[in-house]
């Protein structure tokens, strides 16, 4: 029930979503909106024939339908944001629907709602009366309560912090990426301008603050692998082409290399690609074409002006080796490019933490380092490498580790410091009375009065023993 009703949330924001945006476009007249308002009058008034009513509400960052809170998924990232900001805006707090809604109803309150002049403490009673006007009697709205302490909040909401900004490019990439792939399966043309504009804002973040999309990385979406994959190893390779230096046009080009590394695998069978045991031989070699498909669809792109042999041979050689033992193999026995080799490492780090069809358990961020260290000069570039390392911590972030003080925390961001690679901020691990998580950062370089370390590392944890759920603390 719980489960179904979340869904069908989910679905109702997302229609809403598009609805507002789509009626600030047209005049409620407009034949172009009549699909629009007919999918989301199907959502709502399923929910209503369903529950009886139906009461959408926001309190401090979330949305309740009917009293249960909704979670996000990945896709319905934008719109969950989109939606609450504009609620925000007009001091709105709640709409409940009591009847089952018409079409004239429907256009009606979506107009009246999205004229509000924002910032105005009547919106509510305001809505309402005009509602009234069309006898319309059966919605209800009340005012945004705001939570003590929130009250600037709600005001600026312009000035998003850092770790908003970093969600909403990290979902956006997603569904972009997931955009461009649905796009080259059904053979037509892929956009590849807005993964360039966001690349462009990632860089920005980047530059600004790593910690906050290198947390990201910690989503591992058993279901959307290819989507966060591609996000992951752009994240990686564009913190590593920072400390190398790269201007902001390299690290442009490195972002949407990294984005598209693995597009040649959209022309290998889905059976393939998920297959939850071992590949045969054919379906192995199969699988070893993907760089050199990749170069094919990148070539083919429509934006080619977009893209340099920088770009392609990075797509080529990503899973060539140090050693060049890997694939494709080569007739001319040149080096890997630099971009094949950021990317190769970036790649292989989150395909070993993140679990997989065929193994369920992924390794620890720890383990995952232990096994590039041991490959090192054979497979992986040893300076690049380092840097990496240097990047994602010896306690790489989203570690979970036990404290001297008993205590157990995850790896939240690498000091900014090389000198204290082991002495990373940690976020405690605990709950306060509601079973949330809450978030308590401990700094591990901090000392007490007599000069000694308040916290220390003893050793990590596997966390798939104790059921913590990483991503959640990254969130
Ligand atoms: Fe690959
Ligand atoms: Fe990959």
């Amino acid at each position: 029930m719980e489960a179904e009703l979340s869904k069908l949330g989910n679905n109702l924001v997302t229609k809403f979503h598009v609805l507002m945006r789509i009626s600030q476009i047209y005049d409620s007249k407009n034949v172009a909106l009549n699909q629009f308002i007919n999918e989301f009058l199907e959502t709502i008034n399923t929910l209503i024939k369903g529950n009886g009513v139906l009461s959408l509400k926001i309190i401090k960052d979330d949305f309740f339908l009917n009293d249960q809170r909704l979670r996000y998924s990945v896709e319905g990232f934008t719109s969950f944001k989109y939606l609450s900001t504009q609620w925000k805006k007009r001091l709105i707090g709640e709409v409940i629907f009591k009847t089952q809604m018409g079409e004239e109803m429907l256009r009606h309150f979506i107009y009246a709602f999205i004229n509000l002049e924002e910032g105005c403490e009547e919106n509510a009673d305001l809505l309402k009366k005009k509602l009234e006007s069309h006898q319309i009697t059966s919605v209800e709205v009340n005012p945004l309560e705001i939570v003590e302490g929130e009250e600037e909040e709600a005001f600026t909401l312009q000035k998003e912090d850092h770790r908003e900004v970093g969600k909403k490019i990290f979902f956006e990439t997603i569904g972009t990426i997931k955009e461009v792939i649905t796009n080259i399966k059904g053979n037509q043309h892929a956009d590849i301008r807005k993964l360039k504009r966001l690349a462009q804002k990632a860089i920005h973040l980047v530059i600004e603050d790593e910690s906050i999309l290198l947390g990201m990385t910690m989503i591992k979406n058993y279901d959307e692998y290819t989507f966060n994959h591609s996000v992951n190893v752009s994240i990686y390779s564009l913190a590593m082409g920072k400390r190398l230096g790269f201007s902001k046009k390299i690290l442009t080009e490195l972002g949407i290399t990294a984005l598209l590394h693995d597009i040649g695998k959209s022309k290998i069978p889905r059976e393939i690609l998920n297959k939850p045991a071992a590949l045969s031989n054919e379906e192995w070699e199969m699988m070893k074409k993907h760089p050199l498909m990749g170069v094919e669809i990148v070539l083919n792109l429509k934006q080619l002006g977009e893209i340099n042999p920088r770009m392609v041979v990075g797509v080529f050689d990503h899973h060539l080796m140090n050693d060049l033992s890997g694939y494709p193999r080569l007739f001319l026995k040149k080096g890997v490019s630099l971009f094949g080799r950021i990317i190769q490492i970036a790649d292989s780090y989150d395909a070993m933490t993140t679990p997989r069809i065929y193994k369920k358990i992924p390794y620890t961020p720890e383990q995952a380092l232990a096994v590039m260290l041991r490959e090192k000069t054979v497979h992986f570039d040893p300076l690049l490498l380092k840097i990496f390392i240097g990047l994602v911590g010896i306690y790489p972030l989203g570690s979970l580790v036990l404290l001297n003080t008993h205590e157990i925390g995850i790896v939240y961001k690498s000091s900014h410091d090389p000198k204290w690679l082991d002495r990373p901020i940690v976020l405690l691990v605990d709950r306060d009375v509601q079973g949330e998580a809450t978030k308590e950062l401990i700094d591990l370089t901090d000392t007490d009065r007599a000069g000694n370390y308040k916290w220390s590392i003893v050793k990590t944890l596997d966390p798939y023993k104790y059921h913590i759920d990483i991503a959640k603390y990254f969130l």
